[in-house]
């Protein structure tokens, strides 16, 4: 249970440093949240301001995840081998403390604590995240996630696509009904925060990806 909190307060911890946040409230000095679709993520970040200082969001999203997995690993593989040594329990053990380190620093990104719990929607975490879990799941996620967002310019429905595959996939891969639920949460929790995406997408309002900024007004 002490390895189970801890890494779910470091991987919580890891995910609130949102690279969108960050960037514009301490770079620019012009919150992200106050422009665009009011997202701290990549997608209005770079709709809102472009340029070079959104590979720092991007760098930021990416590594917050890499180092949550990666400490999940390395606490959980000090804690079962001491219990543990049962090959299967131990590739068990590995598959769970990325998936809960996975639900914990997606919870810290789009609810950050120190930004009054406004985030972003774990596009750009949770896909660096994917890659890390198994060459399977991310190849569903992100090759649905890319064919979608080329073909129609929706950042958004390329989103839901990774979040609703996302389970699908982890079941493919895995058939552990304790990862699938997780997979499930995660999942979940990335369409809930697309909820508005997915209205505007129904009602034809969805703004549309561009390379070329568009003037707010
Ligand atoms: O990654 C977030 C994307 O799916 C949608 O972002 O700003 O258009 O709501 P946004």
């Amino acid at each position: 249970p002490l390895l189970i909190g801890l890494t779910a307060v470091i991987a919580y911890f890891c995910g609130c440093f949102n690279g969108a946040v960050i960037v514009s409230k301490y770079i620019l000095r012009n919150d992200v949240r106050k422009h665009g679709s009011g997202n701290a993520g990549l997608t209005n970040f770079f709709r809102t301001f472009g340029g070079p200082l959104t590979f720092v969001v991007i760098l930021t999203d990416v590594l917050k995840a890499v180092v949550a997995i990666l400490v999940a690993r390395e606490l959980f593989t000090a804690g079962y081998t001491d219990f543990l040594s049962a090959a299967d329990a131990t590739a068990f053990w590995r598959v769970f403390a990325d998936y809960w380190a996975a639900l914990f620093c997606l919870l810290g990104h789009m609810f950050p604590c120190m930004f009054h719990f406004k985030g972003g929607k774990g596009i750009l975490s949770g896909g660096t995240i994917a890659i890390m879990i198994d060459w399977r799941i991310a190849l569903v996620v992100w090759g649905g996630f890319l064919i979608l967002t080329i073909l129609t310019r929706y950042v958004s429905l390329g989103s839901c696509w990774a979040g609703a595959s996302f389970p699908f996939a982890t079941w493919f891969v895995y058939q552990d009904l304790v990862i699938t639920l997780l997979s499930i949460v995660i999942g979940g929790l990335i369409l809930w925060k697309h909820r508005t995406n997915i209205q505007r997408l129904l009602n034809g309002s969805e703004s549309k990806f561009s390379f070329h900024r568009k003037k707010e007004g």
